[in-house]
């Protein structure tokens, strides 16, 4: 998505006279915005216009997450019917691919793009279509209202740098700790969490080698929902906590084994299969519970109160091809 704007071109109209937003295009499919929702529009494998609409809220939440994630890991599905494929060079797009009916009724479309243009196109429509009131990251009772006709831009709230480590939070060079100072404050439903760091006591010449940072103090200054920072990297395995609150705004397909640490309060976990959208689980995860999603299931996650998660992905270049192949499971553990 840093490529420069004169090699990919982003095909977006004239703004609306009356809703002031413009319409995009991206290989066959459009894409248009009103006053309340998000329309995406194709032609189905024999050729019939078909059409799909999301809550503009819950679109641009998606929307802003699969472009501030660089398209994730796998599947980002921003509900039953649309959403991205990361083959890592390129991306697809796809309407009713991953929907056993609409599948089953041919009226489905996947296409690929290299994944400059996607994301150029992706990060227009989500500066063009989110009004300065809205904050797609915010949970909903910290923002205002993402509905009405075009209402100016909030360009510093969803481009946000993504915060992640290269080997710890906390250490020389490395990503900060949250402080009021760097624009961090304790949220709102955290206020009793210990703020005091751990004492730490290296041999001379190791102060950038022995490290620890309170965890919780660092989650209770998170200033979004639903995205997930690297605070740890060891080789391939990133932590990565994030704080959750009201409905995690894609339903992610794994492409790996990925794990979760239900460090505060709860989150109800919606698991369907990842090609059919056939559902296979409800996970009810309360404080201290680990649970792992396997590589061939879905999941959405409900948060009645703010809460801290850790998610513990591999990041390994080569894990797909090793699942492709047979080399590495898709579940955690075999009994
Ligand atoms: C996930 O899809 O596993 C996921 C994504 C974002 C979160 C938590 C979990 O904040
Ligand atoms: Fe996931």
């Amino acid at each position: 998505m840093n490529a420069p704007a004169e090699i990919v071109k982003v095909i977006a109209s004239q703004p609306h006279a009356t809703l002031g937003y413009k319409r995009f295009t991206l290989g066959s499919f459009t894409f248009r915005r009103d006053e309340y929702f998000a329309h995406i529009e194709w032609k189905t494998r024999d050729g019939r216009a078909l059409s799909h609409t999301m809550d503009a809220g819950n679109y641009l939440r998606a929307l802003m997450r699969d472009v501030a994630w660089g398209f994730f890991y796998g599947w980002v599905n921003f509900d039953h019917m649309i959403g991205t494929v990361n083959l890592f060079t390129t991306v697809d797009f796809f309407a009713g691919s991953y929907n056993q009916t609409m599948k089953a009724a041919g009226v489905d479309r996947l296409e690929n793009f290299p994944t400059e243009e996607i994301g150029a196109t992706f990060a227009a429509m989500l500066d063009d279509w989110t009004n300065e009131t809205f904050d797609p990251f915010s949970a909903p009772q910290e923002t205002g209202t993402p509905y009405g006709r075009k209402n100016g831009n909030n360009t510093a709230k969803i481009t946000r740098a993504r915060e992640l480590a290269s080997r710890c939070v906390g250490l020389k060079g490395d990503l900060n700790l949250r402080t009021d100072e760097r624009g961090a404050p304790i949220n709102r439903a955290f206020a009793d969490v210990p703020q005091n760091e751990p004492e730490l006591h290296p041999e001379p010449g190791f102060e950038n080698e022995v490290h620890a940072f309170n965890l919780f103090a660092f989650l209770s200054r998170s200033q979004v929902t639903w995205n997930p920072s690297f605070t740890s990297v060891v080789k391939y395995s990133f932590m990565c906590p994030t704080t959750e609150e009201h409905i995690l705004p894609i339903v992610h397909g794994n492409d790996r084994v990925e794990w979760f640490f239900q460090m505060t309060d709860e989150i109800h976990w919606d698991c369907a299969h990842k090609e059919t959208g056939k559902p296979l689980a409800r996970v009810i995860m309360k404080a201290g519970d680990m649970a792992a999603m396997p590589a061939y299931c879905r999941h959405q996650g409900y948060s009645p109160k703010r809460s801290m998660l850790l998610v513990w992905e591999n990041g390994s270049p080569t894990l797909v091809h090793e699942i492709q192949q047979g080399e590495a499971p898709e579940v955690p553990v075999a009994f």
